[in-house]
């Protein structure tokens, strides 16, 4: 019989229901404990999905010995340390997005995996969304041929979360580029085949959530604590000469919330919201979007992914190496906009 993999979950906000539903379908899974800094919170989720242990201090969750894996579902101030936690008490660890703070933070959660010889995942579902896995089946089959500009739009036009901390630059690293833009310049950066980015210029603007008297898709936000940017624009370029440009925002005067990206190659191009492709054929670029593909939950796929990862001790799918590159990128861009020039990358 499959082993059992023990699961705990710290934090009990608003993402770890979307873990605790994916652990749930696994068949091989029993998640064991959930702490939160607030125990009230802890005990609304342990309730809800029958955790037996409910803790308010990491140690003790991190203390019980059958727990294999954990899931880190904090504000990104804490990842790095609570993943070094996690990684030194012997736990793999999946890692809410962004990974980290900043590529310093990210890189020295990196070192600490490789040290304790355990999985360090971090969670950028968007991956396992249908229509990304469909695209990626397109480009890695060389109907697009080989993909040289992509578009990487997080657009809301009014959409400042009103819970959580995502205003606030000292504890989430940044605004809406690190918050939503790292899923899709992730996600771009993977369908287009993850090359070197060598370069990065960009630029942000503060013009809207700090003041006060805008009515937003999620209600009104604090603006009196907020000091994010609201746009972020950027032009990467890689090594293998292809370029991605960035749009990234949580208030912007555009015409349309987009989420997506497009990927543009020399036999085709494709891309997300909406789902496109397109292909040239006999001298013609034709419209071959597919009538209908499958719905999935992108949630449930990345908890299976690395609860498999973690049962058979293979490699996970998206492994902090990889995901660094944005966290590099995202670093780069609010650099560029500070220093107003373009930023080297290594
Ligand atoms: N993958 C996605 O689609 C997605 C969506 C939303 C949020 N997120 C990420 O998930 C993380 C959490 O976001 P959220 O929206 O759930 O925030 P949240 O504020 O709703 O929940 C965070 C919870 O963590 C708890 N907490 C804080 N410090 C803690 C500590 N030291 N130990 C234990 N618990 C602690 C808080 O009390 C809170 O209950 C962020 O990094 C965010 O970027 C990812």
């Amino acid at each position: 019989m499959a082993k059992t993999i023990n699961v705990g979950i710290i934090g009990a906000g608003f993402i770890s229901p979307y873990h605790l539903k994916g652990y749930r379908k696994c068949t091989n899974v029993e998640v064991v404990a959930i702490c939160d800094v607030v125990s009230e919170r802890a005990e609304e989720m342990a309730e809800r999905f029958e955790i037996p242990r409910t803790f308010t201090s990491v140690d003790k969750l991190l203390a019980i010995k059958e727990i294999d894996a954990v899931s880190v579902c904090t504000p990104n101030i804490n990842h790095k340390q609570l993943t070094l936690k996690a990684l030194s008490a012997g736990k793999h660890v999946l890692c809410e997005k962004p990974m980290a703070m900043n590529a310093r933070q990210g890189q020295t959660m990196i070192d600490a995996a490789r040290k304790a010889r355990r999985k360090l995942m971090i969670a950028l579902n968007n991956r396992f969304r249908a229509e990304a896995q469909f695209i990626k089946r397109i480009i890695d089959s060389g109907k697009l041929g080989k993909p040289y500009y992509a578009r990487s739009q997080s657009i809301r036009r009014r959409g400042v979360p009103s819970w959580g901390v995502f205003g606030q630059k000292k504890l989430q690293g940044g605004g809406p580029l690190i918050d939503i833009g790292v899923h899709m310049i992730d996600l771009t950066w993977y369908l287009m085949g993850c090359p070197k980015p060598v370069s990065v210029s960009g630029k942000t603007y503060e013009t809207i959530g700090a003041t006060p008297g805008h009515v937003g898709m999620f209600g009104a936000w604090d603006h009196k604590t907020y000091d994010v940017e609201d746009l972020a624009v950027a032009l990467v370029r890689f090594a293998d000469g292809a370029t991605m440009s960035i749009e990234s925002s949580f208030c912007a005067n555009l015409d349309k919330d987009v989420y997506g990206c497009q990927i543009v190659g020399d036999k085709g191009g494709a891309g997300i919201d909406p789902l496109r492709v397109q292909i040239e054929m006999g001298g013609h670029l034709m419209d071959c979007t597919p009538t209908h593909i499958p719905e999935n939950n992108m949630y449930d796929e990345e908890i299976a992914a690395f609860v498999d990862a973690v049962a058979k001790n293979k490699p996970v799918p998206i492994p902090a190496t990889e995901a660094i590159w944005t966290t590099k990128i995202i670093d780069a861009i609010y650099a560029s906009s500070k220093a107003n020039r373009e930023i080297r990358l290594k």
